[in-house]
C-alpha cells in the first residue's frame, strides 16, 4: 500500500517492508547523460554530433582490439548483437578482412519510418569514413567487406571456429539464454582467438534500462517484479506498468558474480575483467543510505554501482 497522502512517499512491499520514493529520481538519472539514440526531434547538428560520438567510440573499440589481436589487418571479425551495425562499419574500414553483424533486427536493411534515423547516423558514419579514406589516399586497396546477418546469437549459422575475433557490446545483457549465446561464441571464433564483451549489469543504476527506472531508487534491485508491477499500476497506471515490466522481463537479471561465475565455466581464458564503477551512482547511492539495506537476495551493494563490465577472453578449445 502507498502511504504519504495524494503523493506517494512510501510504498511498501508484499513482505511487509516500506521503501522510500523519491519524487523527480527517474527524471534525474534519465537526465545525468546525453543520448546517442535519434530521437524525433533531432536537428542536423545534433545527427552530426552522434554520428562523430559513434565514430570515436567505434575507433576506441578497434583500438583496444588491435591491442590484443596483432593481426588484425588479416581478421575476420564477427559482432553479435551489432544494431545499427556501425561497429562493422567502422571495424571493416579501418582494420579488417572481413567484418560480420548479426542482430535479431537490422535498422540499416529496414524500410520504415522506425528505422530511418538509424539509417540516417550509419549514412553519416559511412561519408565520415568515406572522406577518411580518400584523404589517406586508400581508394586504390580493397574496398572493405562487411556483411551483416539478421539471426539469433543462441543458434548462429556459422561454421566452427570460422572467425578470429569476435565482440559484442551491450548486448549480452539481452541475448536470451545467455549460456548459449557464450557456448555459440566459443564455437565460431577459433582456438586462440580473441572475445570482447563489454555488458550493462542488471542491477546498477540504470542497468534496468529506461523504462525499469522509477521514482523509489535501484527499484529494479530491491523489488519483486511483482511488486514493482504493483507500485508503476499505483503511480502510472497498469497500462505503463505492464511496458514497464514486459523491458524489465527481456533483460539478463544477473548479478557481477553471477556474470563471473557463468563466463569462467567456458572454456575461455580470462585476459581482463574490468568492473567500471559510475560516480555518479556512488554519489546517489550515498544521497539513499536505505537503499543497501533493502536488496533483493543475492544482491550486493557492488552491483549498485557498477555501470560496465569489459571483458575480454581467450577461447581455449572448440
Ligand atoms: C543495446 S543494443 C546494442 C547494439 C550495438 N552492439 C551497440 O553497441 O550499439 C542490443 C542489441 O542486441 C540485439 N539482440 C538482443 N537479443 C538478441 C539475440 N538473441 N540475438 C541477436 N541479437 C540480439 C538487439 O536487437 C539490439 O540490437
Amino acid at each position: 500500500m502507498p502511504s504519504g497522502g495524494g503523493c506517494m512517499t512510501t510504498f511498501v512491499r508484499t513482505d511487509g517492508r516500506p521503501v522510500r520514493v523519491v519524487p523527480g529520481f527517474r527524471d534525474r538519472v534519465l537526465g545525468s547523460r546525453p543520448s546517442v539514440t535519434p530521437r524525433p526531434d533531432w536537428t542536423a547538428e545534433d545527427y552530426a554530433r552522434a554520428a562523430d560520438k559513434k565514430l570515436a567510440r567505434a575507433r576506441r573499440l578497434v583500438a583496444a582490439v588491435a591491442r590484443r589481436h596483432d593481426r588484425l589487418d588479416g581478421a575476420a571479425v564477427l559482432d553479435v548483437g551489432c544494431g545499427d551495425g556501425i561497429n562493422c562499419l567502422v571495424l571493416a574500414a579501418v582494420a579488417v578482412r572481413r567484418a560480420v553483424g548479426v542482430d535479431l533486427r537490422l535498422p540499416l536493411f529496414e524500410s520504415g519510418e522506425m528505422a530511418a534515423p538509424a539509417r540516417r547516423l550509419a549514412g553519416l558514419v559511412r561519408e565520415r569514413l568515406e572522406r577518411a579514406r580518400r584523404r589517406a589516399h586508400a581508394t586504390a586497396g580493397p574496398p572493405p567487406s562487411v556483411r551483416f546477418v539478421r539471426a539469433d546469437a543462441t543458434r548462429l549459422a556459422f561454421p566452427d571456429a570460422c572467425f578470429d575475433v569476435l565482440v559484442s557490446r551491450s548486448a549480452m545483457e539481452h541475448i536470451a539464454p545467455v549460456e548459449r549465446a557464450l557456448a555459440e561464441m566459443a564455437r565460431v571464433v577459433r582456438p586462440g582467438g580473441v572475445i570482447h564483451l563489454r555488458v550493462d549489469p542488471y542491477f546498477w543504476l540504470r542497468g534496468c534500462h529506461k523504462r525499469g527506472l522509477v521514482d523509489i531508487p535501484w527499484a529494479h534491485a530491491r523489488m519483486t517484479l511483482e511488486d514493482f508491477r504493483r507500485f508503476v499500476t499505483e503511480s502510472e497506471g497498469a497500462a505503463m506498468a505492464a511496458t514497464r515490466c514486459a523491458r524489465l522481463q527481456t533483460l539478463n537479471r544477473l548479478t557481477l558474480g553471477q556474470w563471473r561465475s557463468l563466463i569462467g565455466a567456458g572454456p575461455f581464458e580470462v585476459l581482463e575483467w574490468t568492473e567500471e564503477p559510475s560516480a555518479f551512482a556512488v554519489a546517489l547511492l550515498e544521497e539513499c543510505p536505505d537503499v543497501g539495506d533493502s536488496l533483493a537476495e543475492g544482491v550486493e551493494r557492488r552491483d549498485l554501482i557498477h555501470g560496465r563490465l569489459e571483458i575480454w577472453l581467450r577461447v581455449t578449445k572448440a
